[in-house]
């Protein structure tokens, strides 16, 4: 993808330009991103998979038995018909791993890094419905799919920003708004993490947030640390030789603080176990259980694509791959192999969720490498046969 090129998804801006002056930084309206957009899933298909036991869904009720009253999926057939006719919203996270034409959305966002792409949340509204004015720390593209919404933007908020009283909604009590402007089908609100916001549906309306993962600070140190410490021996250990006498016994002193800290300096610069670590936290699938694998032989696997079978990724798994000095590192949905160099551009075309098949892969089977890494993301699951 060219990032000189300019994008009808980003009002004409080029990629190149939306990082620079936007991503992160300031909200950014593009009227017609998607011209023509027909949501593939309606209003009683989202409802459908709210029911469902494996997809995480939350209902918001404006006047409900108490004010914004949150409910947790998934839900009883019943529920929708007895809710009230305005003011109320479904929110169904992740329903590209449900929904294969919603995660083909996610293509035309491929000018961002894919593992920072988390998933695509579908809400549906009543007139008059939202989920009141709030904050996300995250950046998201609110992409309007059906009806009408109007958006107001606000403040910068940060942790001290105050909230209503409220035990399962983050809700702004002082909300400062800015800008405000009528969404149509088609029309894309690109928000930074921080940013007030507040939707509220005009008519029956459907939004799509495509999100953004950023894992906090607090998760990289304490995901971090439990894995470097893994591979840490007992035996390793403060040490103090040479240590100078001290004036009194009970004092900590600062030279105790160096040694500190040059063992933590020794073991968090390891860059490649760093990079391990994150590429494996990144790709973590949020429903693992959806990325099962299977038992296979080789022989059975190659006899297979020599049948004609496709092999594609599985919507649920997450890729990603990297370099390092000793070879490449492929990221498949949690779990990290070490692999010869020779092998980029088949992990490119890996992650890139390519069909792969007998026409495309042949120098690949070919190779024991390319093979048996093709035959070991059959069995992990991360790739999978297209039911053709
Ligand atoms: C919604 O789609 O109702 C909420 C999206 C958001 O404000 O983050
Ligand atoms: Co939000």
């Amino acid at each position: 993808m060219n990032p000189d090129t300019p994008l009808q998804l980003l009002g004409g801006l080029t990629s190149r330009e939306f990082l620079r002056d936007y991503w992160q930084q300031k909200p950014l309206l593009i009227r017609q991103a998607l011209p023509g957009f027909e949501s593939p899933i309606t209003p009683d298909e989202l409802a459908g998979l709210s029911l469902e036991e494996e997809v995480e869904s939350r209902l918001v009720i404006e006047h409900g038995e108490r004010p914004w009253e949150l409910r947790r999926g998934p839900f009883a057939e019943d529920t929708f018909s007895q809710l009230p006719e305005r003011e109320w919203t479904l929110l169904v996270q992740a329903v590209d791993q449900f929904v294969p034409e919603v995660a083909e959305l996610l293509e035309h966002f491929r000018f961002l890094p894919s593992w920072r792409i988390d998933d695509v949340m579908i809400s549906f509204a009543a007139p008059g419905g939202g989920v009141g004015p709030h904050y996300d720390n995250y950046d998201v593209f609110l992409l309007q799919a059906h009806g009408r919404r109007h958006w107001r933007i606000g403040q910068m908020c940060d942790a001290d920003s105050p909230l209503l009283e409220h035990s399962d909604l983050r809700i702004l009590s002082d909300f400062q708004g800015t800008d405000e402007w009528v969404l149509e089908p088609g029309d894309m609100l690109y928000l930074p993490p921080r940013l007030a916001h507040l939707g509220t549906a005009v008519d029956d309306c459907m939004t799509y947030s495509v999100g953004f993962r950023a894992p906090s600070a607090a998760e990289v140190l304490t995901h971090f640390t439990d894995f470097l410490a893994q591979f840490l021996p007992d035996e390793d250990r403060y040490s103090d030789a040479g240590i100078e006498p001290s004036g009194d016994p009970h004092q900590i002193q600062l030279d105790a603080l160096d040694r500190l800290k040059a063992l933590l300096q020794e073991h968090m610069s390891d860059e490649r176990l760093l990079l391990t670590w994150f590429g494996q936290f990144m790709t973590e699938p949020r429903y693992p259980e959806l990325v099962a694998g299977e038992e296979l032989q080789l022989d059975d696997f190659i006899q297979a694509l020599e049948d004609g079978a496709v092999l594609v990724r599985n919507p649920s798994a997450r890729l990603a791959w990297s370099e390092v000095d000793i070879g490449l590192l492929l990221f498949a949905s949690g779990q990290s192999r070490l692999l010869p160099s020779h092998l980029r551009e088949l992990l490119k075309s890996i992650c890139s969720a390519d069909a792969l098949h007998l026409d495309n892969l042949g120098q690949w089977l070919a190779d024991e490498d390319g093979r048996n890494l093709l035959w070991e993301l059959v069995k992990q699951g991360s790739l999978e046969f297209a039911d053709e």
